[in-house]
């Protein structure tokens, strides 16, 4: 949500900066603007849409190429996406361009302040009151770094704040509070972004800010310190994925190469998370084993797809450790007054790191005593940073606004917590965790010989391109698969579609059902209990009523043959571990439906990447 880029060198910064916000598209936005400072004025262009009118404007337009610059792409949320709403803004006079991300809370009171002042707005964005303040106190004589301070000092809610000020060319200031920013360090250069892609191709080198912090960008320096000037810890890291990564590789989508790369994803989560005798070592969980051992409960809290990676680690989890383990919408958690406390377990999941109703709920939480482990994509984001111990999944930069590599290794994260758990706490054997190790380990091999034999998923997409309704049923963890499926054709294809556990069917859902409405149902493998029966005969009931069904069933299930429509196979794996190859083909679905249908596949409507606001 929002994008941010800041350039400060000897290369033309509207370019570095353009460029920049062009790899931020994936976040999400409606509007984007950038501005340089040279020949000591501030130049700007601004523009609803998409970065291409932003391109055109500047090719009739264009910005000077020389001095510094700050771009923003813009997901409105105060004020209409339209040109005047788009950052950067302006303070009365012109001297101070600013770019935010995040909401400030108190924006009333500080416009009618400033309005008592004489100055008007021209925009109906909170971030436009910032401009103004800045402004104001820059005019007054206070050098940039020192206003930015004092402003923020008077601020509430999230925010970064990227500045720049025409009476000074050499220096870039932003402010962060909640809302993500890094610093890129080259050589004779320096970076300002929302996200490290948007400097990769020039530095791998950044530095993660923290809370409440600012930063003042020379070409040659960058100096970090608080809200109040004293001088601020931060940490460098080294990024370790290049552009290429962050490229499309010859696929059409983001999203389709991020569903194809989903063997090495998962393979990269799980190396190097035993020892040479078997057992689990996951380093980067800072929480002593005697903790672990004091644990009562688990909750864990998440958003979106995340939320359903949690629904199938409720499942892991509480059959390997029986540890009793709730599973709540991050947005829900905190505003219901939950039980947690010293012997809770708080488990986050979020890819980005950024999201803000599952930081909102980590900070409740750990309000309470309770523990806090993340599960996390993003290293340096703020979720993990936050938190008291972290298990970082592998997948690399995911780009489509979908998640999908993001969603399997949030899942090969969850189960190697509940192994961990299990180890620690000795509710399993070590030989029943090596066989899950093993079997986890095949996971790679299975998802790409789906994906070799993917081709009946992409005829079926063209067969249903037309279809204004779609359900998904499933059973145990292959309700959450359910879930997901239809997540990902709702947000990506724009269709109505449901997720139902199989078994509520009866209870309501089943009324939808009408003559060759397609359902989609995650069949479990043919274990020793009755799940297997019960979802068939599931699906005879649907197929009475007229549905058409798609059934995902392991390979060599012959007893779903007779009431499947369509059959997709699927590579036999334990029952826990399903969900690993299930949503394959749900996500192809979803991705090659959205892509004939003629829609942005990787940036959906309406949607943004990283939702960094409540
Ligand atoms: C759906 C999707 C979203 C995210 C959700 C949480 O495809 O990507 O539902 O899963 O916004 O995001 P993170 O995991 O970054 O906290």
């Amino acid at each position: 949500m929002c994008g941010i880029v800041g350039y400060v060198g000897p290369q033309a910064a509207v370019d570095v900066v353009v460029g920049g916000l062009r790899r931020l598209e994936y976040r999400g936005y409606d509007s984007a603007g950038v501005a340089i400072v040279s020949d000591g004025r501030i130049e700007l262009a601004k523009k609803a849409g998409k970065i291409a009118n932003l391109d055109k404007l500047l090719a009739d337009h264009p910005l000077p190429t020389d001095g510094l610059g700050i771009g923003h792409t813009r997901w409105a949320t105060h004020g209409a996406p339209n040109d005047s709403n788009a950052h950067p803004h302006l303070s009365r006079g012109g001297r101070v361009a600013l770019v935010h991300n995040g909401i400030v809370e108190n924006f009333v009171e500080l416009r009618d302040e400033l309005a008592a002042d004489g100055i008007t707005m021209v925009s109906e964005t909170d971030t436009e009151v910032v401009a103004q303040l800045l402004g104001q106190v820059v005019e007054a004589g206070t050098e940039l770094a020192d206003a930015m301070r004092a402003v923020c000092r008077r601020l509430t809610g999230a925010f970064t704040l990227v500045a720049v000020d025409s009476h000074n060319p050499e220096l870039v200031v932003a402010a962060r509070r909640n809302s993500p920013l890094v610093v890129g360090v080259g050589d004779g250069e320096n970076f300002l972004a929302s996200d490290v892609a948007a400097f990769i191709e020039h530095t791998r080198e950044a530095i993660e800010l923290g809370q409440n912090q600012v930063v003042e960008l020379r070409s040659d320096s960058v100096r970090v310190t608080t809200f109040d000037g004293a001088p601020a810890e931060v940490r460098p890291y080294h990024v370790d994925w290049d552009l290429s990564a962050a490229e499309k590789d010859g696929f059409d989508w983001f999203m389709r190469k991020e569903i194809y790369e989903q063997p090495k994803a998962v393979a990269d989560t799980l190396l190097g998370r035993h020892d040479s005798k078997g057992a689990l070592t996951l380093d980067e969980i800072r929480i002593s084993e005697a903790e672990l051992r004091q644990i009562d409960k688990i909750v864990v809290i998440a958003c979106g797809t995340s939320f359903y990676a949690g629904l199938v680690a409720k499942y892991a989890i509480e059959h390997w450790t029986r540890i009793p383990c709730e599973v709540e919408l991050a947005s829900e958690f905190r505003y219901r007054d939950p039980i947690v406390g010293p012997s809770t377990l708080v488990v986050t999941i979020s890819q980005s790191g950024e999201t803000a109703d599952t930081l909102m709920a980590i900070r409740h939480a750990r309000e309470q005593r309770a523990k806090v482990l993340a599960i996390c994509n993003t290293n340096g984001s703020t979720i993990p940073r936050e938190s008291d111990a972290v298990i970082y999944t592998h997948a690399g930069p995911e780009v489509g606004v979908a998640s999908t590599k993001g969603f399997l290794t949030q899942l090969v994260a969850c189960y190697l917590l509940g192994l961990y758990l299990a180890q620690v706490r000795g509710t399993k054997f070590g030989d029943e965790i090596k066989a899950t190790m093993a079997e986890l380990e095949t996971i790679p091999a299975a998802i790409q010989s789906l994906l070799d034999n993917i081709q009946p998923v992409l005829d079926l997409a063209a067969e249903f391109a037309d279809q204004p309704s779609v359900l998904f049923l499933g059973r145990h963890v292959g309700y959450p698969v359910a879930l997901e499926g239809a997540l990902k054709l709702k947000e990506l294809a724009y269709i109505h579609a449901e997720g139902f556990a199989a078994g509520e069917l009866k209870h309501g859902p089943i009324a939808l059902i009408e003559d060759q409405l397609p359902v989609f149902v995650v069949v479990p493998p043919k274990g020793r209990d009755m799940l297997h029966e019960k979802v068939v005969s599931n699906i005879q009931e649907i197929r009475a009523r007229g549905a058409r069904t798609v059934v995902l069933a392991e390979e060599d299930d012959h007893e779903v043959d007779a009431v499947a429509d369509v059959l997709i196979r699927l590579p036999k794996v334990s029952t826990l571990l399903q969900p690993l190859v299930a949503t394959v083909p749900l996500q192809v679905f979803a991705c090659e439906l959205a892509s004939r249908k003629g829609h942005d596949v990787d940036q959906p409507r309406n949607l943004a990447k990283s939702v960094t606001v409540e």
